[in-house]
């Protein structure tokens, strides 16, 4: 359900010389197995547009800014990450992607699997059936 996605507000030390965010195991809401980053995306484009049964994730906006829809089957939920200190958990069996990448824009997964396809589900008509 949307109620279990929440905004976490990663430690920030803050320093004249620049700042400084770490995520630590332990720290989140599952024990990371990978990260893994978009970047490069041209204008318009939409990235990560599926589901996925069991991996559970943190999405951080380390560099410029962008939209996170995530979806239950019913209802739809947007986030706009810009500040690279929040990180969005979504939990799994979510419907999920990202748009409107700002130039030089990176999305950073810290994610609780290590890469499965059989973990995804990318037929949305799919997932609003298991959903009901
Ligand atoms: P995918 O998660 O399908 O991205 P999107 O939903 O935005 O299209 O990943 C694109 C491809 O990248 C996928 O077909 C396989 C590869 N990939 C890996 O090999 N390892 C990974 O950890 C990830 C995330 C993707």
């Amino acid at each position: 359900t949307l109620e279990r996605v929440e905004v976490i507000d990663l430690p920030k030390v803050k320093d004249e010389r620049g700042n400084l965010t770490f995520v630590e195991n332990g720290d989140l809401p599952f024990e990371m197995k990978r990260v893994y980053w978009i970047y490069d995306v041209p204008g318009g484009q939409e990235r990560g547009g599926h589901a996925f049964k069991r991996q559970q994730e943190v999405i951080v906006a380390l560099s410029g800014s962008f939209s996170v829809k995530v979806n239950d089957g019913k209802q739809n939920a947007t986030y706009n990450l810009n500040r690279s200190y929040y990180g969005l958990y979504v939990p799994n069996g979510l419907w999920r992607h990202m748009e409107d990448f700002s130039t030089n824009a990176v999305a950073f997964v810290i994610a609780s699997t290590c890469y499965d396809e059989d973990d995804y589900v990318r037929d949305f008509n799919l997932f609003k059936e298991k959903a009901e």
